[in-house]
């Protein structure tokens, strides 16, 4: 709590200071950003991608300065500062959001997205333009979405092959209601913490596993200590980079558009990154003798997470956007 207070209260000063510095003519404008996963991760070099691309389209002007790896905290604590504008660029997954912004609920549904080619058509197009629209009156400005794969359940006890398996055990799920739910209707105890608390949390025997997709699983190393990992691959949750309104609007227009250009300009780049990167890691993980269930009954998994629909999808807009969702063609 004390430590948390502290890490606030110097965040909140290190932005007066750089709004002080940056109010100076003629400086070059710098914007702190937090990303809660290591430097060689796909999202955190695409935003160095994003940096060189934007210093060299503002002639310098405009900075990008890095925190990753968690430094600046949780997710759910660096979106209020987000909101606030103590932190002005954030890449999270879009599942700590679901409650802030409730358009990025339909993203997380369980099962909803056929493919990568899927999930990428979807996010590229019309819908994806729409949801990032939505942030603004949440005090966010939504620049592009980045791939987060598809997310599945590891453990320290046994292999899980049917729901069955899961009963009782303790699963961390991200600060999400929907994620929440998940667990609940495949009968595990949901555990929401932040996830720079996993691996201990995993040491410990506070909670029995988690789930997340292939490099998470291995930068986090939580593979090594908990090395059941089974294939559900329940969700495509993504990740999304955002921008502080607070900020935002303290820009030039020209500003403006350059941030926008150079976020859309990462996104093919963090694809191809992110393909590689999940094939690196799936390698690096079986080599270390996890034992993967791939042949696990998806299908019982799948009708499973019905109750999570019926609680979801419960408005004729939310019935409509799925529609719209499942028609769109890669
Ligand atoms: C993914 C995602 C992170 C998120 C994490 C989690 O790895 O990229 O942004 O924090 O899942 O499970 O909390």
């Amino acid at each position: 709590m004390i430590k948390q207070a502290t890490r606030i209260f110097a965040i909140l000063w290190l932005s007066l200071f750089t709004a002080l510095a940056n109010s100076a003519p003629n400086k070059p404008l710098v914007l702190r950003t937090a990303e809660n996963q290591p430097q060689d991760y796909p999202t955190t070099q695409a935003i160095t991608f994003m940096a060189e691309r934007l210093a060299q389209l503002s002639e310098g002007e405009i900075n990008i300065k890095l925190y990753s790896g968690g430094q600046l905290g949780d997710e759910k604590d660096t979106l209020e500062l987000t909101i606030l504008g103590g932190i002005d660029l954030n890449r999270v997954n879009l599942a700590p959001l679901n409650s802030i912004v409730p358009e990025t609920t339909i993203l997380s549904m369980p099962f909803l997205f056929r493919s990568t080619e899927h999930m990428r058509a979807v996010l590229d197009g019309q819908i994806g333009e729409d949801i990032l629209a939505a942030f603004e009156p949440h005090g966010l400005i939504g620049l592009a979405f980045y791939d987060s794969g598809a997310r599945s359940i590891y453990n320290t006890i046994k292999p899980i092959r049917t729901p069955a398996d899961l009963k009782g055990m303790k699963i961390r799920v991200q600060n999400s209601d929907i994620y929440v739910a998940m667990m609940d209707a495949l009968g595990a105890n949901p555990t929401p913490m932040g996830f720079g608390q996993v691996y201990e949390s995993l040491i410990l025997g506070t909670i029995d596993g988690g789930e997340n997709n292939w490099p998470s699983y291995e930068t986090t190393r939580h593979f090594e200590a908990a090395p059941f990992y089974s294939l559900t691959e329940h969700t495509m949750t993504p990740d999304v980079l955002l921008m502080s309104k607070y900020r935002w609007d303290k820009l030039s227009s020209q500003q403006q558009v350059l941030l926008k250009h150079a976020a859309k300009a990462s996104v093919p780049h963090m694809r191809k990154l992110w393909d590689n990167r999940t094939e690196d890691s799936r390698k690096k993980i079986i080599a270390a003798g996890v034992q993967i269930d791939s042949g696990l009954n998806k299908a019982a998994f799948k009708a499973a997470m019905q109750p999570v629909y019926d609680q979801f999808i419960a408005t004729d807009k939310m019935r409509s956007l799925l529609e719209r969702i499942l028609t769109v063609q890669p």
